[in-house]
């Protein structure tokens, strides 16, 4: 029998602008789920938050992209929403982008990471949630899991893992998917995923049986609504142990707060800053942008746990170089490379400015005719 493991998010309102999910919108969904575990659609749950995003966490035997599984988690938000709605929560409802649920809740505005595996013995798993960033987020920290010695020392030293792993790299604007092998194709797996906004690790399979190792959520909303409506604040499920990266392994990469997109209003770079669930919420420039690890065991398609992993000293030295990099970074205000490139900007009046300045845009003799066309506040296009 396979047990799977469904995490699924949205952000539907939160206390004080975006900063944290409010306790009653959790008690709404956890009810929600409770009843579904009592009928058994789902075998057990945990509800928590990531920031300002409602995460449900959930164990049942109907495989990945089930209806039903959906469709409950679809009610949960919905039934959270009216809970965001009646204490006026901020931007209540945001991610729940259409009114009528259709057998998945993929497209509908909700991050969702599912994987299906038979239980080993023991099944320890850690769930990455974050705030304030987007999916590629999670390649920096899935490459050093999967695919580098210097942070994965089972890589060289457990035959278990000696022969690598396959990493599934999804192209999130031309909805493609490629699968390249580490350790043999590294250089190509980076000059892919070196491009977090538009190739994605989705999962991640051990090499020598094709066992899933790790899966992340992909949607982008404003890919999915052609409008800024909220970041996708993405969401990663990563099996650890016997033959998988150590739990310590796998947490090994968010020592290192590396910049990530979104921040504030979607359109900056920050630093990614782990942190325990008690700092599970923003407030500097609506961020910095922030990652929380849960720890469980999977037994009998029971979740055991959590265990808070992040709420640990042994982050404090990575929260505090997130904070002298945030001074650092915050200083450039609207500059580059704190503020997105033009093509990533979430929010923006640049087409409304450059539309503006049409007309007062003269000529200039340069001396030479420029080859590359580029259209200005667009990515620039060689062709
Ligand atoms: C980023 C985010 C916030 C908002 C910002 C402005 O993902 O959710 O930084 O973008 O607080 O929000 P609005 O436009 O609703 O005033
Ligand atoms: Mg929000
Ligand atoms: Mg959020």
């Amino acid at each position: 029998r396979t047990t799977t493991v469904s995490v699924i998010k949205a952000d539907i309102g939160s206390l004080a602008g975006h900063h944290r999910v409010h306790p009653d919108t959790i008690l709404a969904a956890s009810r929600v789920l409770a009843e579904a575990k009592r009928k058994g659609v789902i075998k057990s749950f945990y509800v928590t938050n990531a920031g300002d995003d409602l995460q449900l966490i959930m164990t049942h035997f109907k495989g990945v992209d089930n209806p039903e599984v959906h469709e409950l988690a679809w009610t949960a938000f919905r039934e959270a929403t009216k809970v965001a709605k009646d204490l006026g929560l901020y931007a209540a409802g945001q991610d729940l982008l259409s009114d009528a649920f259709s057998g998945n809740i993929r497209g509908l505005g909700p991050g969702v990471a599912e994987m299906e595996f038979v239980e080993r013995p023991s099944e320890p798993i850690v769930v990455f949630m974050a705030d304030k960033t987007e999916p590629g987020a999670f390649n920096l920290p899935l490459y050093k899991i999967f695919a580098d010695p210097f942070n994965t020392a089972g890589l060289v030293i457990d035959p278990r893992l000696h022969d690598g792993f396959i990493f599934e790299v999804l192209d999130v604007f031309e909805g493609k998917a490629v699968e390249l092998r580490a350790p043999e194709e590294i250089y190509d797996l980076l000059a892919l995923i070196g491009t977090p906004s538009r190739y994605v690790v989705k999962r991640v399979y051990r090499k020598s049986d094709r066992e899933i190792a790790a899966v992340v959520s992909s949607e982008r909303l404003s890919l999915i609504a052609g409008r800024y409506v909220g970041k996708d604040d993405p969401v990663m499920i990563v099996r650890a142990q016997s033959g998988f990266p150590a739990v310590g392994e796998v947490l090994e990469p968010f020592a290192f707060p590396h910049l990530v997109a979104g921040w504030m209003r979607g359109s900056h770079h920050g630093p990614l800053m782990p942190v325990g669930l008690k700092d599970s919420k923003v407030s500097r420039f609506d961020g910095p942008p922030r990652v929380i690890a849960l720890g469980f065991q999977v037994k009998n398609g029971e979740l055991i746990g959590p265990a808070d992993l992040f709420d640990d000293p042994a982050f404090d030295e990575a929260r505090r170089q997130a904070q002298m990099i945030a001074d650092y970074i915050r200083r450039h205000g609207p500059f580059m490379p704190h503020r997105l490139g033009p093509e990533e900007m979430e929010y923006t009046t640049l087409p409304e400015v450059l539309k503006r300045l049409k007309d007062r845009f003269k000529p200039v003799e340069m001396g030479y005719k420029p080859k590359v066309k580029h259209e200005a506040g667009e990515a620039a296009d060689v062709d």
